[in-house]
């Protein structure tokens, strides 16, 4: 049985309001929604795909595409914020040329806006593959992507 047949079979068929708690498992066993995945929920629920993809794309909790090797949690919370943080997620997107929840076409590098992380004394907060970074700035962003690739490539 595959994953995805794994966690339908815990839901009651054409049950709409299985919808949330069966993309949460699905996305906590395979990381993201594939398009596949998102037909087969259609098919066992009886909902359009369509309908699917509103309520899945109003959660931002949700990808639609697999992790880069790499992957960026940057705050997005008050404290941060007001620190900056904008600037370094438009840091990040000019240097990765992605949006948040986007992988790169080559598939080192991925990245998310979170709540805050706890530690506002030292943001703006940057997770890197689970390791903090603190006090990152928008100017840091450049060099910190270029040693990545190199972390990347040896994944
Ligand atoms: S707001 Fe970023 S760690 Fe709290």
């Amino acid at each position: 049985m595959s994953k995805i047949e794994e966690v339908l079979s815990h839901y009651m068929e054409g049950h709409h309001e299985s919808l949330i708690p069966i993309l949460q498992d699905i996305q906590m066993t395979e990381g993201y929604l594939s398009e596949e995945t998102i037909v087969r929920i259609g098919s066992f629920l009886r909902m359009s795909t369509t309908k699917i993809y509103g309520l899945a794309t109003f959660y931002d909790r949700f990808r639609f595409y697999p992790c880069g090797r790499v992957h960026l949690r940057i705050c997005h919370g008050t404290t941060c914020f007001i620190n900056g943080s904008s600037a370094v997620v438009a840091a990040v997107r000019e240097a990765l040329g992605i949006e948040p929840g986007q992988t790169t076409r080559d598939g080192r590098f991925s990245y998310e806006l979170t709540a805050c992380m706890g530690g506002c004394n030292e943001g703006p907060m940057v997770m890197v593959d689970g390791e903090y970074r603190t006090h990152v700035r928008a100017e840091d962003i450049p060099e910190m992507i270029t040693k990545l690739k190199a972390v990347a490539d040896l994944k």
